[in-house]
């Protein structure tokens, strides 16, 4: 049996399905589901509707302090997320808000400042937690740790499928094109860069569903508990 207070991290690139599997995966332990990229993408959407210039850090800090995040469950499987009380949930799932997040996500005082929140979140346990540094600098010592990826094709095929289910149509190449490019600027930063922590279990789901998925990453986190308890003994 898992700890219930135990932090599972589940980091990877854009669109291999982090949410899905994390969302799943907190279900099935009975954890808390924290979206760390909503976080990112809400930040940038606060930045710029101020129109915040990222090269001033005055203005960057007096904004940062202005903003509060929060998330309020909504159903049974549905988490709002809301900046200073407004549901933004809807506004920040655009492939331009995953730019943007991309984006102000590079800068050391939005980091400093969501690692912070994060951590404090994280402080009762019992959480799945997915983004990109969770297991790297948020939570180095989480229970179990896995990077989940898929090639970029797979990923840009998802995500046309998944806008496509929202009614946004987008062209192929372009949404592969901002993948490949959110890739290389999520893994070339050079605060907390997107890549697997040394502990990681590594799960490329490029033909893998997201049943498959979850159900390796339950037995993983069995076999690890069991290894633990062994070791302990
Ligand atoms: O997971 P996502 O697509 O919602 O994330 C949006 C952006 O936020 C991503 O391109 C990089 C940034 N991000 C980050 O830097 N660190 C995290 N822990 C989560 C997201």
């Amino acid at each position: 049996m898992l700890d219930p207070k135990a932090i599972v991290t589940i980091d990877g690139p854009s669109g291999s399905g982090k949410s899905t599997i994390s969302r799943g995966l907190a279900a099935k332990l009975h954890f808390t589901y924290l979206d760390t990229g909503a976080m990112y993408r809400a930040v940038g959407l606060a930045l710029e509707r101020q129109a915040i210039d990222l090269a001033d850090p005055e203005s960057l800090a007096k904004c940062l302090a202005t903003i509060e995040l929060a998330f309020s469950p909504n159903g049974d499987d549905d988490v709002l997320v809301l900046l200073n009380g407004e549901d933004i949930s809807q506004a920040i799932r655009t492939s331009e808000m995953g730019l943007v997040a991309s984006r102000v996500s590079a800068q050391p005082l939005v980091r400093e400042k969501l690692t912070a929140l994060q951590r404090q979140l994280g402080e009762k346990g019992g959480l799945v937690a997915e983004g990109r540094d969770m297991g790297t600098v948020v939570f180095p010592k989480a229970a179990c740790k896995f990077f989940l990826s898929a090639s970029a094709e797979e990923r840009a095929r998802r995500r046309q499928k998944q806008l496509a289910e929202k009614g946004q149509l987008v062209n192929y190449q372009e949404i592969l094109a901002q993948i490949s490019k959110r890739d290389h600027d999520d893994a070339n930063r050079a605060l907390a860069p997107l890549k697997p922590a040394a502990d990681a279990i590594m799960v490329d789901s490029s033909s893998m569903d997201p049943d498959a998925v979850l159900a390796f990453m339950l037995d993983s986190i069995a076999k690890k508990q069991a290894k633990g308890g062994r070791h302990g003994e």
